[in-house]
């Protein structure tokens, strides 16, 4: 007779760093309690202190750090937040960090300490290999890099747009796609409805894409 004894896997950890109100968060921790994704959310850290993300987490019992910024503009000062930022983050030994919102662009010494780690979810669709163009069901259209995508998407008169989850790399809304999904521009949408479609979308994606980036970092067994 074969004894299978279960050897229960350690829990897959995620730090996510938000900035705003913490929708995208509340849909990795409602997946993880659903048992849908397989992990916990170790810490959420915001540079905003009044971030709705960080009263998500505490509600949820997760631990949060709130580390403002001073003079973003100012390298010297952004460097060091982002060796500070990377020091906190290593203390909770995650496997993948989670960019829900962030507003701050990555410095590549933040980049380095944690190599193929980290995903962000956008609110535009991005093209495979970081091109000027994306493909969808209306043909060729621009891909929209920034923080005004969904503005740039009305302004620019586009059938559709989307939303993308991808690999953090030191250009810009440019690292490997992990899942993307079209969202259509509908005759009547303003800022607000369509950033709330696409947001709907990037619910349902996150989740799926955090778990396919977690068995990716176990495959190629990623150290922390
Ligand atoms: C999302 O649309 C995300 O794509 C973008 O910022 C927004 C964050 O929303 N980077 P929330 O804070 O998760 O509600």
């Amino acid at each position: 007779m074969t004894l299978h004894q279960h050897v229960p896997l350690p829990s897959r950890r995620i730090a996510v760093l938000a900035s705003g109100s913490g929708t995208n968060l509340q849909a990795l921790l409602d997946a993880t309690a659903r048992g849908t994704l397989e992990a916990e959310v170790a810490v959420v850290v915001s540079d905003r202190a009044d971030a709705g993300a960080l009263r998500r987490a505490a509600s949820a019992g997760v631990a949060t750090v709130s580390l403002p910024l001073g003079d973003r503009h100012n390298p010297v000062v952004r460097e060091a937040y982002d060796r500070r930022l990377a020091d906190v983050l290593h203390a909770f030994e995650p496997d993948l960090i989670v960019l829900a919102g962030w507003m701050l662009i990555l410095t590549s010494g933040f980049l380095d300490r944690f190599p193929g780690r980290i995903v962000n979810v956008h609110p535009a669709l991005l093209p495979d290999g970081g091109g000027v163009e994306v493909l969808t069901s209306h043909g060729r259209l621009p891909a929209l890099r920034g923080s005004r995508v969904v503005r740039d998407a009305l302004r620019q008169r586009l059938p559709a747009t989307g939303a993308t989850v991808h690999y953090v790399t030191t250009a810009v809304d440019s690292g490997p796609v992990i899942l993307r999904e079209e969202v259509p521009i509908l005759p009547d949408d303003d800022e607000v409805r369509l950033h709330e479609r696409i947001k709907s979308v990037e619910h349902r994606l996150l989740p799926r894409a955090v778990a396919l980036a977690l068995a990716a970092c176990s495959a190629s067994n990623v150290e922390r």
